[in-house]
């Protein structure tokens, strides 16, 4: 006889098989266990929050192996991680990451924006380094979970935020080289303050051509932290050379991909007087930004469509070069979760400096306007599509 237990795990057996065809258990947000934490921390002031310096109480852990598949997702006080030295995330960089945040609305909800895109992209990354993948939406579920949990972290405030961090880290114990049959997927949660604590900073670039952030056929469109190690060097030598970052060129032709680690956006003027806001298309080299998709669908629905063509093609230095040696370069900035907009006053190019205009004094005045396009959306107070979601 089956009791209501059994008789459940008998029927969700039967899902997992129709599912994967193999008896592998797909990530599953309903069988979640809760352990709260018996010693809470204090909450920061937000003047004392440093970005990804403190985290809240508690974490989510998922495990998987390859034999059973997701196990029981797991919200416990915020801990350690304890894994063998042979950890095979250690020796061959089994590790993937996501960046994304939440944000307390004006009646103290919290939301997340365009989570779903940052799933989709979790999984990108998860397939090409032989992760396994999973139901985006369940974790989805789970970060709401953990979310409602730890809501008093969640700092109130314009340019405030709770920055979520979504990891997956191959786990087997073996230096083999060779697909991980264990995993750990878990999320950390750091309560963070706005990039820039009064109005915008430009920021001043090196064009990086000695060194390359990607390349065709390489894994620079995935979120993987093995992209991340090798690109601190240049940056750290464009700031010996009194530049704040640095810009990622690629190959003879000197084509623009990325600004440290945000995507990057030009206005140009034409010469019949329409202008053009141009980034990097998604050919594989860069990645692909949730805040670059959200300003080029807001931009392509509000710009007057007589006045602006929003372009994602290929352009180079030399063209950001000529246009403003002819003063038709607009505006630049840099786009990405942390800061949203980042505004660039100057880039220095093999000795050369060009000077990127900030009509507003800090910014462009397209750099703002979409800076708060998105603010509004990310705080609730004006609703877009389902970019914006409430946890629960
Ligand atoms: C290399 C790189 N490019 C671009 C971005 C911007 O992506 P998103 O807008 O999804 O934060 C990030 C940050 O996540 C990044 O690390």
């Amino acid at each position: 006889m089956f009791n209501r237990t059994v008789l459940g795990r008998s029927i969700r057996s039967a899902q997992w098989i129709r599912h994967n065809s193999s008896k592998v258990a797909p990530l599953d947000a309903s069988r979640l266990t809760i352990e709260k934490t018996t010693t809470p921390k204090p909450k920061l002031p937000n003047d004392q929050l440093v970005f990804g310096k403190t985290f809240t109480d508690h974490m989510l852990e998922i495990e998987w192996t390859k034999e059973k598949g997701w196990d029981v997702p797991k919200i416990s006080p915020y801990h350690n991680l304890s894994l063998d030295p042979s950890t095979i995330v250690f020796h061959y960089a089994f590790e993937l990451f996501e960046g994304m945040k939440a944000y307390k609305d004006a009646n103290g909800l919290i939301r997340t924006f365009r989570g779903d895109k940052n799933m989709i992209r979790m999984n990108n990354s998860a397939e090409r380094i032989a992760l396994p993948k999973f139901d985006g939406e369940e974790l989805q579920k789970l970060i709401d979970k953990l979310l409602v949990l730890d809501q008093d972290f969640v700092p109130e405030g314009k340019g405030y935020s709770l920055y979520l961090r979504p990891t997956m880290i191959g786990t087997s114990a073996s230096l083999g080289v060779g697909t991980p049959d264990r995993a750990l997927l878990y999320v950390i949660a750091s309560p963070v303050g706005p990039y820039y604590s009064s109005g915008f900073k430009p920021v001043s670039l090196e064009a990086t051509d000695y060194a390359v952030r990607a390349w065709p056929g390489g894994v620079g469109d995935k979120k993987l932290g093995a992209n991340y190690a090798p690109c601190i060097k240049p940056q750290l030598e464009a700031a010996q050379r009194g530049f704040q970052q640095n810009l990622w060129l690629f190959g003879d032709e000197g084509y623009i991909t990325e600004v440290g680690t945000m995507n990057v956006f030009f206005a140009f003027e034409n010469d019949d007087g329409t202008k053009e806001l141009v980034t990097a298309p998604l050919d594989g080299m860069i990645l692909p930004g949730v805040t670059r998709d959200s300003i080029l669908e807001l931009c392509r629905e509000r710009l007057p469509k007589d006045e602006w063509t929003i372009s994602e093609r290929k352009f180079t230095i030399h063209e950001v070069e000529e246009k403003a040696k002819k003063g038709q370069l607009i505006e630049a900035f840099g786009a990405g979760t942390a800061a949203v907009v980042s505004p660039i006053n100057h880039i220095g190019f093999r000795g050369r400096g060009i000077d990127v205009p900030v009509s507003l004094g800090t910014s462009g005045d397209l750099t703002a306007t979409v800076a708060e396009w998105i603010r509004q959306i990310q705080y609730g107070e004006r609703e877009y599509k389902n970019w914006s979601r409430v946890a629960q």
